[in-house]
């Protein structure tokens, strides 16, 4: 955890809002993820934060990358990562993805049937399959649901391989991800379950792929080894894809206090909401929130953000001494989904983001000016 006086010097040297990330922590993460998953190789799931400083970091280590989109493919192709090392993956995905994808070398996760006829000649794929369990995460992070869009039925899973094999792609295996910030681990232990089902069928594989969505305090140990047992069950390699455990503890959003009000909630108004951090206001999700100002006096606060929208909250019933304007405020476990998911609406440059490494800041994101974000515009 970065020192009060460090964010202080931060914010007064870049400014507020701002997104600053711990090297420290983002290394000490990485080696949580592969002391327990010592066999596995690892895809980072580069959506929970695609900054180029810190995907470059990661490749350096050795660290994959699951990509979702042409943009972050053209990201992995920018850092030069060899395709044997890349994910492409997505519900949905565009004959551009398709055709970089193949170009890079990269493996297909393959989402529905339809995307065997799809795939560019002698591709190699996984098949998603979805478990259809009840997830312990809010809706919108479930994956493995019945109701989600994603994957194939355990049932459909088996003939899906098969046709790979018959259109001449090398069927490497089989992909699960049932969600995101998943509170039991036990969700996982089920899906692994449930698709240890399927050998009977499928034979044995050369690759089980069981995503990511470990919630921040989860027991990588724990979860490693039921992930291993299902790997061994199919005699497969294990293959992992973290997005937000890799690099959300090292990430803090820093906002100054604007002023306060109270009506009928004590409200703390703060520099940044929703276009910086929209998790509370999308997800229900809870940010720890750390105060960098002293007092005596306390009481419970709502932490809001200067758009005209009431849910731009970024917590709620936070207790804190009296906040004062000009005061900072640290807003925790932020460096996932975080700057990632920012915005510009209400015409808000997204925020600058640096790294605090060997001792000093570094700048890895310039903050964006209001005419980068109307340059495009004719
Ligand atoms: N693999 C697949 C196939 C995924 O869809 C995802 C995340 C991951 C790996 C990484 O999951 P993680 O380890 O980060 O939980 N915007 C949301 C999270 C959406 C996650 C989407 N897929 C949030 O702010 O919580």
């Amino acid at each position: 955890m970065l020192s009060a006086d460090l964010l202080q010097t931060a914010a007064k040297r870049f400014g507020t809002p701002l997104y600053v990330y711990d090297a420290a922590e983002l290394d000490a993460a990485l080696g949580r993820v592969q002391s327990a998953f010592a066999q596995a190789r690892i895809f980072y799931a580069m959506k929970a934060n695609p900054n180029m400083h810190l995907l470059t970091r990661l490749a350096a280590a050795g660290v994959g990358f699951e990509c979702v989109s042409p943009g972050e493919l053209a990201r992995a192709e920018h850092l030069g990562v060899p395709g044997e090392r890349l994910l492409v993956n997505g519900p949905a995905k565009s004959d551009s993805e398709y055709a970089t994808g193949a170009r890079l070398g990269a493996t297909f996760i393959v989402d529905r049937a339809e995307e065997v006829g799809l795939l560019p000649p002698g591709s190699r794929a996984l098949v998603r399959v979805n478990p259809a369990l009840s997830i312990s995460t809010h809706d919108h992070l479930a994956t493995g649901s019945k109701a989600s869009k994603f994957g194939v039925t355990l049932e459909q899973a088996p003939a899906v391989l098969a046709a790979l094999q018959s259109a001449g792609h090398a069927a490497l295996g089989l992909h699960v991800h049932i969600g995101s910030a998943i509170r039991d681990a036990n969700d996982f232990t089920a899906a692994f379950e449930r698709l240890a089902e399927l050998r009977a069928t499928t034979g044995s594989v050369q690759v089980l792929d069981v995503g990511g969505g470990w919630g921040l305090d989860a027991d990588l140990h724990g979860i490693a080894h039921e992930a291993r047992a299902a790997a061994e069950h199919f005699g497969a390699e294990l293959w992992v894809e973290p997005g937000r455990y890799l690099v959300a503890t090292a990430g803090t959003l820093l906002t100054q206090v604007v002023g306060t009000k109270r009506t009928g909630r004590n409200f703390c108004l703060v520099d940044a909401g929703m276009t910086e951090l929209i998790r509370p206001m999308m997800y229900g999700a809870e940010h720890p929130v750390r105060p960098l100002w002293e007092g005596k006096q306390t009481d419970v606060w709502d932490i809001a953000g200067p758009a005209c929208e009431s849910g731009d909250l970024l917590a709620r019933d936070v207790t804190l001494s009296t906040p004062e304007r000009g005061d900072l405020l640290a807003i925790a476990e932020a460096g996932a989904y975080g700057a990632a998911m920012s915005s510009t609406y209400l015409t808000r440059p997204r925020p600058a983001e640096v790294l605090w490494d060997n001792q000093d800041w570094q700048l890895i994101r310039r903050r964006e000016t209001v005419q980068d974000i109307w340059q495009t515009e004719l």
